[in-house]
């Protein structure tokens, strides 16, 4: 793919489609976590080195295609500028007469965040009018948004059908990181996985079940497996992919890919809530009335040991429920052994990028992607609609 380095940027408007989808903590309006603004900054700074006139443009949250004021951009402007140290300006939509007026008056070296892109139906739908109106802002197409890539939507690839685009270097750096976990991952290579779903990462363990040698499994998911093993899981929440686990296991063994669960895990009897109280029991001994909020403590140990012997490892999904403190031991655990070891250590995005972020631990990492969703689809061996698009381009 061609990337920003490819064209003259100088004088010319570039329209760039970044994942500024950050979380915003409901109360104080404040950002939880910036790492998708700062991850944006090194194709930001390129684009003004080269004088060109930069137009934002993101989505936040799931607003439907109405105006919602929680999620509007104005927070992430106001981040936005002062880790630029200049001027963010706004606009009160991302298409439209003020928008026209705002971008014309754009000088070189300047940055105009759009509005929520969300607050248009059309752009989910990936309407080809909405898409040839945000193109008629610029002279040239950006996208660095690697966290929305999996969506087809008319900011990622309806615009790109109207005006040269190219990668930014985001996006190159996540396609070149994770593209090395797909292509030669040093070995052994493990995977640790965690979240609520198997269902998410089912066409992740397919396509990487020839290249890796361990997968270790804690979290909700756990629980589906341990189930698919017989187990008792009380009264844990499960999705229903038992057959899924049980086809994965099945696959793992045909490959000699060993999945490890679970030895032990914390339960609680009580409503999952600040108050809730945590007790340590075997996998063999789960009543029927406990719910899985944890990997165990012999789990930790377990899963650290065959951490330790890993050369690659990409890490997906909390342990157990992290934003309650008395279950979030295994995840705070796993994050500990990961700041250990001497391998290359990549963590996918979403809330696993979060709580690194949070621990302080991410410079530690080889790697922490700003895809969620889209580094799971990556790894899936799924096209991506966002880079599909540029490749097309350049055909
Ligand atoms: C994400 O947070 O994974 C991306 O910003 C995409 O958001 P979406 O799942 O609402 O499309």
């Amino acid at each position: 793919n061609l990337t920003i380095r490819d064209l003259d940027f100088s004088g010319k408007k570039a329209l760039v489609r970044v994942d500024f989808n950050v979380p915003i903590n409901a109360e104080t309006g404040s950002i939880n976590d910036d790492s998708r603004i700062r991850a944006a900054i090194p194709t930001i700074d390129y684009l003004l080195d080269h004088q060109a006139k930069v137009i934002l443009c993101s989505h936040l949250g799931r607003p439907d295609g109405k105006v919602v004021e929680s999620m509007r951009l104005a927070p992430v402007a106001k981040r936005l500028s002062e880790i630029l140290r200049q001027e963010v300006l706004t606009a009160s939509d991302c298409i439209g007469d003020e928008v026209t007026a705002k971008v014309n008056a754009l000088e070189d070296g300047q940055v105009l965040l759009l509005e929520n892109l969300r607050f248009h139906p059309e752009e989910e739908a990936n309407d080809p009018a909405f898409a040839r109106k945000l193109a008629d802002l610029a002279d040239i197409y950006v996208d660095d948004a690697f966290g929305t890539a999996h969506r087809k939507h008319a900011s990622i690839v309806g615009v790109a059908k109207y005006l040269p685009a190219v990668a930014g270097l985001l996006l190159e750096k996540e396609l070149n990181a994770l593209g090395k976990v797909l292509e030669h991952p040093p070995r052994p290579f493990m995977i640790l996985l965690g979240g609520a779903k198997v269902s998410d990462k089912v066409g992740m363990l397919e396509n990487v079940m020839d290249k890796v040698d361990t997968i270790l499994i804690g979290g909700g998911m756990a629980a589906t497996f341990l189930k698919a093993q017989g187990l008792e899981i009380g009264d844990s929440l499960i999705d229903d992919s038992l057959d899924t686990a049980k086809m994965l296991m099945d696959k793992a063994k045909s490959k000699n890919v060993k999945i490890v669960l679970p030895d032990d895990v914390l339960i609680t009897f009580d409503k999952i809530g600040p108050d809730a109280k945590a007790e340590n029991v075997s996998v063999e001994n789960i009543p029927p009335t406990a719910k899985i909020v944890d990997i165990g403590l012999l789990t930790i140990t377990l899963f650290t040991k065959q951490l330790e012997k890993c050369k690659t490892v990409f890490w997906n999904g909390p342990m157990g429920i992290y934003e309650i403190p008395q279950f979030s031991e295994g995840t705070r655990a796993m994050v500990n052994t990961m700041t250990r070891l001497h391998g290359t250590t990549i963590i996918g995005g979403g809330s696993t990028a979060e709580i690194v972020t949070e621990l302080n631990i991410a410079s530690k990492m080889s790697f922490v992607s700003t895809g969620g969703g889209a580094s799971l689809k990556f790894l899936s061996g799924e096209k991506l609609p966002g880079v599909e698009v540029l490749a097309k381009k350049h055909e």
